[in-house]
């Protein structure tokens, strides 16, 4: 039977959402000739009624292109919806199913991280068969080990930490990189590892100053005359206290940021030298998707048409063990999935001389 499938991408971009994108589209006309409805904007354009029609052509050569064809944005929230011009939010639900309902959807899938898919799951309880897929460079999403754009995020870090060194070494310096990552710090721990670095702050792990500046000594004693570390933006500061760089809306939805400023000051001022900040910001969510993260947008997404196949609503295309996994959405709804403290990882870094904070 015929069906229509509507499409969005919600929250931050990634790169990989235009693989993932390309394949619903291709897989839904060409092996099941149903039709794609691409909202724009991400659930903005769900409650104002703004969509494209999705061909086969109109996916043509996007697969390495970064960022989404679609649009998305990371604020609205379809349950406490602020129109144009309006001072309070509304419940824009029933807006969001009568767009479902004017074009006729049989399902929609939600590609986006724990935030868009916990509004994804509130209007798969309110009747409507929605199906996720995970995507967010931060890697946070509960119900899978990996998400669409995480692995271009790891490899730009790394890149940038490649380039550090080589400064850094030839100038002495300690350099501090912060990268982003919310409430986990998959992207410090990966990109710290496989850039070498020396040190790794992340959100779920304890650090005190003295251990850093023991991490500097101890370098220098043995000759090494810089130390680069990578600091996730959701560290605590030296004393402890979250870093925002602005706090405009409800609390879930301040900027982390700035954390690298705190952690200089007091750093230089125990080592009596100068400490380098970088802040690497947006260009860990640019540029084209690695190969890992084109095939897992692939992978993804030809998982999620078939469960819309199978009739299946209310759960998400993950990976768990290797495996293809269809998880409930109550899974994905309870929160960011953080780096466990006995994470493999970890050890594996402490063991070849990284400090993880
Ligand atoms: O969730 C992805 C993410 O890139 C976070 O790592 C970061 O804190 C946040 O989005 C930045 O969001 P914005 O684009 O709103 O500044």
């Amino acid at each position: 039977m015929t069906k229509t499938i509507a499409l969005l991408t919600g929250g931050g971009d990634c790169p990989g959402l235009n693989a993932a994108i390309r394949t619903i589209t291709r897989v839904a006309h060409d092996s099941n000739g149903w039709k794609v409805v691409g909202f724009l904007d991400g659930f903005e354009g769900l409650i104002q009624r703004r969509y494209r029609i999705l061909e086969p052509d109109d996916v043509r050569g996007i697969m390495r292109i970064g960022g989404t064809i679609l649009g998305a944005s990371n604020r609205t929230n379809p349950f406490a919806y602020l129109p144009p011009g309006a001072s309070k939010p509304v419940d824009a639900s029933d807006r969001a199913r009568d767009s479902l309902e004017a074009v006729r959807a049989d399902a929609l899938i939600v590609i986006g991280g724990d935030g868009t898919l916990t509004l994804a799951h509130r209007l798969n309880r309110e009747g409507f068969p929605v199906v996720g897929i995970p995507k967010t460079i931060d890697n946070d999403v509960h119900g899978t080990d990996y998400s669409i754009g995480f692995d271009t995020c790891v490899a730009t870090v790394t890149d940038a930490i490649d380039r550090l060194h080589t400064t850094a070494e030839s100038h002495h310096r300690v350099m501090l990189l912060e990268v982003m990552g919310r409430t986990a710090g998959w992207v410090a721990l990966y990109s710290g590892i496989a850039g070498g670095a020396d040190i790794a702050l992340i959100p779920e792990r304890p650090y005190t100053l003295d251990d850093l500046v023991g991490v500097v000594e101890r370098r220098r004693a043995g000759s090494k005359h810089f130390t680069i570390a990578a600091i996730s933006e959701g560290s605590s500061s030296p004393s402890g206290q979250p870093i925002y760089r602005s706090k405009t809306g409800e609390p879930h939805a301040w900027r982390l940021g700035g954390v690298c400023d705190h952690v200089a000051s007091e750093l230089s001022e125990r080592l009596d030298r100068e400490v380098t900040t970088i802040t690497l910001g947006h260009l860990q969510r640019g540029g084209a998707p690695t190969a890992t993260d084109r095939i897992l947008a692939t992978r993804l997404a030809h998982a999620a048409v078939a469960a819309v196949n199978e009739g299946r609503g209310g759960v998400m295309a993950g990976i768990a063990g290797g495996d293809d996994v269809l998880v409930p959405l109550e899974v994905v709804a309870q929160g960011p999935r953080t780096v466990p403290g006995n994470h493999p990882l970890i050890r594996a870094a402490q063991l070849v001389g990284m400090y993880v904070g």
